[in-house]
């Protein structure tokens, strides 16, 4: 597969896990379901933010050079994710629904992917040659096993 493809069809995965999200979010109460529906989209989303950055990122910066600055922007809001889901990890393991965090998560993560689709994915394409993103793609298929996400 061509990585910059399967990247673009994750993000379409984390679109739909989001509205399922917030489907629960708005249906309020059950907690545990809220909990399902927060693990199901975090665990996708934590597992594609590595393969981005083992697989795509440092070809990426290598090609870019010194205009490689967008990458270094995604890489902060990645760890910004990453802070926000670990807060709600911890609400969840209160027995607090989060919700507020996981709206604020989710508006980022839409952004995010807004800027990946539109800019990063589009420099990707011009940079890096079609068999070398096959080859990467394999990075990204071991980074799946890794996370134990089919
Ligand atoms: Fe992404």
């Amino acid at each position: 597969m061509n990585l910059v493809e399967r990247l673009y069809g994750e993000h379409d995965e984390h679109e739909k896990n989001m509205n399922m999200l917030l489907a629960v979010i708005d249906e309020g109460g059950d907690i545990q379901k809220l909990k399902e529906a927060f693990e199901n989209f975090a665990k996708e989303l934590e597992c594609h933010l590595k393969e981005e950055e083992e697989a795509l990122f440092p070809e990426l910066i290598e090609r870019l050079g010194p205009q490689a600055m967008p990458v270094y922007v995604m890489l902060q809001e990645h760890e910004m994710m990453r802070e926000i889901v670990s807060r709600v990890r911890e609400l969840h393991s209160k027995g607090e629904g989060g919700e507020e965090y996981i709206k604020q998560l989710i508006d980022i993560v839409r952004q995010h992917i807004m800027k990946e689709n539109n800019v990063l994915f589009q420099m990707a394409r011009q940079v890096i040659e079609p068999d070398v993103l096959e080859i990467r793609d394999e990075i990204a298929e071991k980074v799946r096993k890794e996370f134990g996400v089919s």
